[in-house]
């Protein structure tokens, strides 16, 4: 793709959505905290914080057998109201010189397909290829490992960044997602304004369970990489799934002085495990209204707009950006920190 012109790659992507509908729609941010009901379930406080959006039922525990993310949810900072879903991932932070942290802004993306409009938080894609099962209650996955500390173990296809030298989201940038020059890497150069993340889902599941003791091998990747729907998926996870990819615009104009950049060599930016692009990790709790997905699905629902063959609402800005809950860690994420959020200091508060 790299040796077409950004014209010819943004027609033909306005050409792909077209022929390929698929869910896309913006989530702001429900809260900020060191929960992780996947991974640490009870834990007070996990070791890295998350930024966490969707339904407002989001817990430190969350046992699939009695959480019920659908009826326990009374709103969502996802734009669909049928979707009580919870999605997350760590949160990247700029490291000054001096030593001080500052947690980076996240603000929706634009593209081809229209701009999307959050308060923090990220955009989720839904993306079908032919015959697509959706989740049931209480499936939940991750994908990416926070302790990893080497780009090669990630494959670049499913987990990406891209340097976006405009400071204007609506600005498209590139070709398809995970292509081309993105990196594994978290981009570290002083012209990016903007950094976008890109984490895509596997989209095979063995079809018999809901999770698995490492969240991941109960799903699996088809054929193909890329936001590509998925492909075809191998006979040990033979059920193809809708693909969920997240978008996630970190926001670093603020930190484009390099004059504040460590001088150690140490990287700017770093996610909250204070690894880089390497441990970057996307977690999934599906909880979407009955079978309001696999009509989504089955009726290729479009875009963010109202599906009515499969009940599907979208809500303003306003609605899904209210929709917040109390940060339980007693420490502050925002602002200069003298150290990431996972001192001790802060569990013993
Ligand atoms: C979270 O769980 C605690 C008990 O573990 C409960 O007191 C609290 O109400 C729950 N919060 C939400 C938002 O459901
Ligand atoms: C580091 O620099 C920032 C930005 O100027 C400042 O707000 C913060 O207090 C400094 N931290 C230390 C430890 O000096
Ligand atoms: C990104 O941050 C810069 C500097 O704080 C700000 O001027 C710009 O409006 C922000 N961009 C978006 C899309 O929010």
């Amino acid at each position: 793709m790299q040796w077409l012109s950004l014209a010819a790659v943004t027609a033909l992507l306005a050409q792909n959505a077209a022929a390929q509908n698929m869910l896309r729609f913006a989530c702001s941010q429900l809260v900020v905290d060191r929960v992780d009901p996947l991974v640490n379930p009870g834990m007070t406080y996990t070791p890295h914080l998350h930024q966490i959006v969707g339904g407002n039922s989001f817990n430190i525990s969350m046992d699939p057998a009695s959480h019920d993310l659908v009826s326990k949810s009374t709103c969502t900072s996802c734009s669909f109201q049928e979707d009580l879903s919870n999605y997350w991932t760590a949160v990247m932070f700029f490291k000054h010189k001096n030593g001080s942290y500052h947690r980076v802004r996240q603000v929706g993306n634009g593209g081809p397909q229209g701009r999307l409009i959050n308060n923090g938080g990220l955009d989720i894609y839904y993306i079908p290829n032919g015959k697509t099962t959706a989740f049931r209650p209480g499936f939940r996955m991750l994908i990416g490992n926070a302790v990893n500390t080497d780009n090669n173990k990630v494959q670049k296809a499913n987990i990406c960044h891209r340097c976006w030298n405009s400071v204007n989201e609506n600005t498209f940038v590139g070709g398809a997602p995970c292509s081309g020059s993105d990196t594994v890497a978290i981009p570290k150069d002083p012209s990016c304004k903007m950094i976008r993340q890109t984490i895509i889902f596997p989209a095979c599941w063995d079809g018999r369970n809901l999770d698995s003791p490492d969240h991941t091998s109960h799903v699996a990747y088809g054929q193909g990489s890329g936001a590509n729907g998925g492909g075809a998926c191998p006979s040990s996870h033979p059920v193809k799934l809708p693909q969920i990819m997240y978008e996630l615009m970190w926001n670093v104009t603020e930190f484009s002085d390099r004059n504040m950049w460590p001088t150690d060599g140490s990287d700017p930016f770093v996610y909250s495990m204070n690894i880089g692009g390497a441990a970057a990790h996307g977690d999934y709790v599906f909880g979407w209204k009955g079978d309001s997905l696999q009509k989504a699905m089955d009726n290729r629902c479009n875009l963010n707009n109202d599906c009515p063959a499969a009940g599907l609402h979208s809500q303003p800005p306003e609605k899904y950006n209210a929709c917040t809950i109390k940060q339980q860690a007693p420490e502050p994420v925002d602002g200069w920190l003298s150290a990431l959020p996972m001192g001790e200091g802060a569990m013993r508060a």
